[in-house]
């Protein structure tokens, strides 16, 4: 392909933007292999798959939108969201702890978007100035650059895990989590965090109890010593209802209030959801930012602000699934339903993640931590190695920055340990 192509039609912005997105790349050659006749393992794609290989779906939520009037998917919704969806986000996110949160007088407020990805673009385009960097991960969802870039943002990276084995927190990096924080600080005004947690893409992982409340103390501390910048916590919540603690980072902020934290004006938490994954409606584009603050004044004025930035972006996000999904969950035996189907699909993972781990540690292959959702990590300094020397043995996985992403959501049961035998081949 010509690069230049287009160069005097394309602004220069657009013009760098260039080449296939890596799961996909290697999804297709995943997809080759079958097409060619090989007993092919598929490692790559982030989508829960059956043990038969299709797509998994909630079959709960696929009967009731079946059932959906036809008015409520032909209208557009109301252009922040429709009111009972909103409410319903507002749960999703917080969980059991929300009403709690409601007696606190925290105040909340949700915005429907088109799936996580929406909410992910509200919060660029809104909380960060343009110019500045944003704190992720040295371990991270790719189109995190993206959305980031598109809104003229750069980012700053700390480390996945403590380099110490003793440290308390074994799942983050909490010394250099707080000197990249600092050091934003002294350069910005407004400081913005993403962090992907519980059930993290690509590795897997999810903070203990202690380490979310470590990051959250930290995060606390420097916006009550930087009372001039802007902090804003946003937790990806793109996978957080098949992970054993759900709502752990609402019971963590509960918590802290409850102990008495003073929380600062310019403290902003807010949760990039998206029921994608947890509904099984990945197309029907469907997920919610929700911010919670001490002042309702601010609260207020974000709600807004995001209605605004939606209704430029993309006008209002599709109706029927605000309206099925709430539906569903306004009746107990529609939500306890649901649950157990969500139920159901979390067992394929765990009951995969298990015997990875199993497979893994027999054949010492140095698998990440990994406790929840759709993937588990190999982390190495040659993943496009050791994933064409999985390929050359027929498993598929995703090579990616720092290591080698084992989508086990759609891996097979009866073949996982076939993914471990072909890293502890590679690694030879
Ligand atoms: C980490 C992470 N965040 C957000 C999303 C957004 O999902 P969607 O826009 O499909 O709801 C995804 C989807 O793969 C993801 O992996």
């Amino acid at each position: 392909m010509n690069h230049d192509a287009g160069a005097g039609l394309l602004n220069s912005y657009a013009q760098s933007k260039v080449g296939n997105d890596t799961i996909f790349g290697w999804w297709a050659r995943y997809q080759e292999a079958v097409k060619n006749g090989a007993d092919a393992v598929n490692g790559t794609i982030g989508a829960l798959l059956e043990d038969d290989g299709t797509l998994a779906i909630n079959k709960v939520v696929d009967e009731a939108i079946r059932a959906a009037p036809p008015v409520e998917i032909a209208a557009y919704a109301p252009l922040k969201g429709l009111p009972a969806y909103l409410d319903l986000a507002k749960t999703l996110a917080l969980g059991e702890h929300r009403d709690a949160m409601d007696e606190c007088g925290i105040s909340m407020t949700a915005t429907a978007t088109p799936g996580g990805s929406g909410a992910l673009f509200l919060a660029a385009a809104n909380f960060a100035n343009r110019g500045d960097k944003v704190l992720l991960r040295d371990r991270h969802w790719g189109p995190y650059k993206g959305f980031l870039s598109g809104c003229d943002l750069d980012s700053e990276v700390y480390a996945l895990l403590p380099k110490n084995d003793d440290s308390p927190y074994p799942f983050v990096d909490i010394e250099d989590f707080k000197a990249k924080l600092a050091s934003l600080c002294s350069k910005q005004d407004k400081v913005m965090i993403w962090l992907n947690d519980p059930a993290h893409n690509p590795t897997g992982l999810s903070l203990t109890p202690a380490g979310r409340m470590a990051v959250l103390e930290a995060v606390m501390e420097s916006a009550s010593a930087n009372e001039n910048v802007g902090h804003t916590l946003l937790l990806d919540s793109a996978y957080h209802l098949y992970a054993e603690e759900p709502h752990g980072w609402s019971q963590t902020i509960l918590e802290s209030v409850e102990e008495g934290w003073p929380w600062t004006e310019n403290f902003l938490i807010t949760f990039a959801l998206s029921l994608s994954k947890s509904h099984t409606i990945y197309g029907l584009r469907t997920g919610a930012l929700v911010s919670i603050h001490p002042d309702a004044e601010v609260t207020e004025k974000i709600d807004t602000v995001m209605g605004v930035t939606g209704r430029q972006t993309w006008s209002a996000a599709p109706r029927v699934a605000q309206y099925t999904v709430s539906e569903m969950h306004a009746s107990s035996e529609g939500g306890e339903a649901w649950g157990l189907e969500r139920d159901r699909l979390q067992s394929l993972l765990v009951n995969r993640r298990n015997l990875f781990k199993e497979s893994c540690e027999k054949l010492n292959v140095p698998l990440n931590p990994t406790h929840d959702g759709f993937f588990a990590w190999l982390e190495h300094d040659e993943p496009q190695k050791i994933a064409e020397a999985c390929a050359e043995q027929e498993v598929y996985l995703v090579p990616l920055t720092g290591g080698v992403r084992i989508g086990l959501c759609a891996v097979p049961l009866e073949h996982i340990p076939r993914v471990a035998e072909a890293l502890a081949h590679a690694l030879k």
